[in-house]
């Protein structure tokens, strides 16, 4: 990677999907591929493409194109794939049981170790095998099994004091899903998670492809 170089959020968006295209070309058993080829299969331009991976120091070569294992590998570890994330769930209602049962996690990587809420009518039922633990004890637990990431499902109301509690015992990393911005540390980095987001893009294409079709019928 380029030393000290500031590389932005929109390229590290993209990262997980050209991984993502990378592992399945793989499955298929495809050893190298074209940044043409790429292009069209992923939908960027080939020269985004090429612009991309130049902030982490290329990858490609000429003439060649890009070698598909290698490829994924340099990506994994520039996401910080390659090491193994040890997570807390914060708040066990609807969300934080649905994420609790989401076990793709634990392949990918990121262990749910514990999860953890306020209501006694929780406190020691079992989600996927963990049992849901008294919030009270939260700060000690974290800091005895250095938990990397924090994963905040309470209600808004709740949501700083559980991230500043979460800080406070050691969390590298916060997964906000409580619609609230939070103020953290400068070394915690936050990523907040609005599904309500997407939907509304979703909204903004299809009204957008509806005018288009219109304007194409009038001519
Ligand atoms: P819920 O009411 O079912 O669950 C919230 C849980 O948090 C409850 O079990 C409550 O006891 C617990 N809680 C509250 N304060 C706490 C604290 N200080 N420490 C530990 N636990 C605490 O709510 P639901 O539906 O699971 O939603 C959770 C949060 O996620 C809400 O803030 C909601 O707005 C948000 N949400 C966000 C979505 C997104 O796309 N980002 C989608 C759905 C919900």
């Amino acid at each position: 990677m380029k030393k000290d170089a500031k590389i932005s959020n929109a390229v590290i968006k993209r990262l997980p999907r050209y991984r993502r295209y990378l592992k399945e070309l793989q499955k298929k058993g495809v050893d190298k591929i074209s940044s043409n080829e790429f292009s069209s299969l992923i939908g960027y331009t080939a020269s985004q493409i090429r612009q991309d991976l130049n902030n982490f120091g290329g990858f490609g070569q000429q003439g060649y194109g890009y070698n598909v294992e290698g490829l994924y590998n340099e990506i994994s570890a520039i996401l910080g794939l390659d090491k193994e994330y040890k997570m807390v769930i914060v708040g066990a209602g609807n969300l934080g049981q649905a994420i609790a049962n989401h076990t793709y996690y634990y392949k990918a990587g990121f262990v749910v170790c514990g999860i953890f809420d306020i209501n006694p009518r929780l406190i020691g039922l079992k989600i996927n095998d963990i049992e849901v633990m008294d919030y009270e004890t939260i700060v000690d637990y974290v800091e005895q099994n250095q938990i990397d990431i924090g994963i905040i499902c309470t209600t808004k109301d709740s949501a700083q004091e559980v991230a500043d509690k979460l800080c406070f015992a050691g969390v590298r990393g916060l997964w906000n899903f409580a619609p609230i911005d939070l103020e953290v540390p400068e070394y915690v980095a936050v990523e907040n998670v609005h599904l309500s987001d997407s939907l509304h893009s979703l909204a903004y294409h299809m009204n957008r492809n509806y005018e288009e079709k219109e304007k194409a019928a009038e001519k």
